[in-house]
């Protein structure tokens, strides 16, 4: 198939380059010429395991991966058109760019000739409120360009793991009312499906609905542990023989239970606050969502009131060092990220701030500058600081060489936020220790 794809973000690339290795003719665009030079120089915007390779792979063998600068179009060849989200502001999702790229498809499709359904489909994988697909559909034939199928095909990759996410999803979801469109996409998948995962088809709007309760459901589950995790550290209860517990219950299972400095990315904040918007467009306050929001604006202090109350009044002037900015392991996107809620208290609290992050410095340093000391190596950031702070988990830091952990720290003191360590043998070999939810 001839599939275009308009941004090459980590959904738009990571598609691009699956659907490639899949045999598809494709064409990425983007309107970023530096995002463009960097693909044609071999480079790629982001780091997500696995994805440098599959991209130099595809570009090379056969050449089928093109980019394009944006402005001119994606071209009439492409049989399957997608698109990828950007960024929405707080509450409702901006749905500009979404727009102006079916603008830009209409306009560039006026003078196509009819086709038999399913021809020409515009794909939307954006994460976007319910109706917009029919709103996308009504601009296409406003823009000059009635016969286009619009379908809705949400993404459910996650950062990190986004390529074998993308190769063997768990299902794969269509919104459209016309069989012919959902053929299509189903060939299109056909590749990714030998596990005998399902192909659901369904209306645009359940499509739409589906992604956003999807992220919903996951990020009250964190918001849920997060909330167990705080009542056990108050109650002396360890946060991680109850997620055991509750976890061998089917019913309830061990997935996305881990507590922690609270969720981050470019997902579930914005998702969480979009659906909020969409219940209170119809009239219908979602509390719980918005109970998940406040717990995770909560829970991003919650490192920052344990070292408080830790240091006490002699917090200001005091050194710490920070493993783990990226607001989760293998990528190095910082969006939204637990770390930065926490640099922020720390240096508004005079405190001096040492770092280290395996992939995530460069983001970091372009926010903060000098106001930091990046470490280039892990032990680096504990050179003369007063305590660690574990922030996010990469495997690296799971089996440090504690000999040398105590040897560089003067505080022996370890502010482990994704539970990483255990607290006994940690009090074993001479740190205080706190962790969240175990037990004080
Ligand atoms: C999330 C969803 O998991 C994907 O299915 C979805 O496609 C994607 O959003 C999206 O909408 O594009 P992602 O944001 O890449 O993916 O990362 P997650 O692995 O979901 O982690 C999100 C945050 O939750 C991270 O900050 C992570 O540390 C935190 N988390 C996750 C926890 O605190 N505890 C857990 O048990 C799991």
């Amino acid at each position: 198939m001839k599939v275009a794809i308009i941004g090459t973000g980590y959904v738009g690339l990571v598609t691009g380059t699956c659907l490639a290795e899949s045999g598809n003719d494709v064409t990425c665009v983007d309107n970023n010429p530096n995002k463009v030079a960097l693909l044609h120089g071999g480079g790629i915007p982001i780091y997500e395991p696995g994805l440098a390779e599959l991209v130099a792979r595809n570009a090379r063998r056969a050449a089928r991966v093109h980019d394009r600068p944006g402005r001119r179009g994606p071209g009439r060849a492409a049989r399957v058109h997608r698109r990828r989200h950007p960024q929405s502001d707080a509450g409702d999702a901006d749905l500009t760019a979404v727009f102006a790229v079916a603008d830009a498809i209409g306009a560039a499709l006026r003078d196509a000739p009819p086709g038999p359904p399913g021809a020409r489909v515009v794909v939307t994988k954006s994460t976007v409120p319910v109706g917009t697909n029919a709103q996308v559909a009504e601009r296409l034939a406003a823009a000059g360009a009635p016969h286009v199928d619009v379908a809705s095909n949400p993404e459910f990759l996650k950062e990190g793991a986004a390529i074998e996410d993308f190769m063997r999803p768990d299902r794969v979801v269509v919104g459209t009312r016309r069989p012919e469109v959902s053929e299509v996409l189903r060939e299109l998948y056909a590749p990714f499906l030998r596990t005998e995962r399902p192909f659901l088809v369904m209306s645009p709007e359940s499509a739409e609905m589906t992604k956003y309760a999807a992220n919903a459901m996951l990020a009250t589950k964190i918001s849920f542990i997060n909330e167990m995790a705080n009542l056990c550290d108050r109650l002396g209860a360890d946060i991680n023989d109850v997620r055991k517990g509750i976890g061998h219950d089917q019913r309830i299972g061990f997935p996305f239970l881990f507590p922690g400095p609270g969720y981050g990315g470019s997902c579930f904040p914005k998702d969480v606050e979009a659906i909020i918007a969409m219940g209170r467009r119809t009239a219908l306050p979602l509390k719980l969502m918005q109970a998940v929001d406040a717990v995770n604006d909560a829970q991003k202090q919650v490192l920052f009131t344990k070292i408080q109350q830790h240091f006490g009044a002699a917090l200001a002037g005091r050194t710490l060092a920070l493993w783990g900015l990226a607001f989760k392991p293998r990528t190095d996107d910082i969006r939204e990220a637990p770390a930065l809620a926490l640099i922020d208290a720390l240096l508004g609290a005079g405190v001096r701030v040492r770092v280290h992050d395996p992939e995530a410095m460069a983001n970091v340093r372009a926010l903060y500058g000098d106001t930091l000391y990046y470490a280039d190596r892990p032990y680096g950031a504990l050179e003369g600081a007063d305590a660690l702070v574990v922030v996010t988990e990469w495997p690296e830091f799971r089996n440090p060489d504690f000999e040398v952990m105590k040897r560089l720290l003067t505080g022996r003191v370890v502010f482990d936020g994704r539970n990483v360590y255990e607290p006994r043998p940690m009090e074993a070999l001479g740190f205080t220790y706190y962790g969240i939810g175990r037990g004080g």
